[in-house]
C-alpha cells in the first residue's frame, strides 16, 4: 500500500493526559517544544486532526513565521464524517488550503476542500492512498486521542513524538491514545523507543511502532 510517512505528534501529561476533563484544552508544550512542533509542520505537507479537536481548541493549524527561516504552509487535513466543522472554525480561514475529510458529502468552499471517502465512516487507509496520490508525501498526525487510536491500530503510524511535560492532570481527561483501545493482549500497541531528549522542563520520546500482523 502506497501512504504517506505518518508523524504521530502530542504533548501529554506524565499521566499520559493530553488535555483537562471535558476535552478542555490545555497548554501543555512550553516554548522549546512549540518550535520544535513548528519546524516539524514546516517540513511535512500535511497536518491532520480529528473533529472534536477543531471543535475543542479550535487550532489554526499553521507554521508561525518565528520559529522557521521560510514558511510553507502544509495542507490542513480534519477527519468529519458528518461536516461539523463550524463556518468559523480557524481551518476554515484561508491561512492555508485544508481538506476535510467526510463520509457523507463532498463540496468546495474557497480554500476548503470537502471530499467523501468511506460509507458511514472514514476509511482512513483509503485516505492514505488518495494523499499519496496527492502528493503528500509525509503526514504529520496531531490527534487527538480517538484519531491517535485509530492511526496506531491501522498500523499506519511510522513514528511517534510525544512531549511529556511534568504534570499531572489525573480523572477522565482524553489520554494519548483513547478510542475502543485493546481489549486483548495482542491487541496492544508495541513500541521501541528510538531516542529521549530533554527539551526544556519536560522531555520528547521517539517511539516505532512494531507492526502487527
Ligand atoms: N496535547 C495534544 O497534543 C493534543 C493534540 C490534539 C488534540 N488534543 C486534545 O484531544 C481532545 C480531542 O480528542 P478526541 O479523541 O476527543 O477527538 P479527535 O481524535 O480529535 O476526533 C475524533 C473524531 O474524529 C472523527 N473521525 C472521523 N473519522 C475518523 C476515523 N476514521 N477515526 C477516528 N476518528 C474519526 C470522529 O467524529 P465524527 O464521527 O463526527 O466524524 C471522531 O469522534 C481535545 O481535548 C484536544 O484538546 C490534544
Amino acid at each position: 500500500m502506497k501512504k504517506p510517512y505518518v508523524i504521530v505528534n502530542c504533548a501529554s501529561s506524565i499521566d499520559g493526559k493530553i488535555a483537562l476533563p471535558g476535552k478542555k484544552p490545555l497548554k501543555i508544550s512550553n516554548e522549546e517544544d512549540m518550535a520544535r512542533v513548528h519546524k516539524l509542520r514546516n517540513e511535512c505537507d500535511a497536518v491532520l486532526v480529528g473533529i472534536e479537536t477543531v471543535l475543542a481548541d479550535n487550532p489554526k493549524l499553521i507554521v508561525k513565521e518565528k520559529y522557521v527561516g521560510k514558511v510553507r504552509q502544509p495542507l490542513r487535513i480534519v477527519l468529519d464524517t458528518f461536516f461539523r466543522t463550524p463556518e468559523d472554525a480557524e481551518v476554515m480561514k484561508p491561512y492555508a488550503k485544508t481538506l476535510i475529510v467526510t463520509a457523507t458529502k463532498e463540496e468546495k468552499i474557497g480554500n476548503v476542500e470537502i471530499i467523501k471517502c468511506g460509507n458511514g465512516k472514514v476509511d482512513i487507509k483509503k485516505l492514505m492512498e488518495i494523499l499519496y496520490e496527492r502528493g503528500i508525501k509525509k503526514l504529520m498526525v496531531e490527534g487527538g486521542a480517538t484519531v491517535i487510536w485509530e492511526f496506531l491500530k491501522n498500523n499506519l503510524v511510522d513514528e511517534m513524538n510525544v512531549f511529556f511535560s511534568p504534570i499531572i492532570i489525573g480523572g477522565d481527561a482524553p489520554s494519548i491514545a483513547d478510542g475502543e483501545g485493546a481489549k486483548k493482549e495482542n491487541e496492544i500497541i508495541n513500541m521501541r523507543i528510538e531516542k529521549i531528549e530533554r527539551i526544556g522542563n519536560g522531555y520528547l520520546i521517539k517511539l516505532i511502532p512494531q507492526q502487527r500482523q
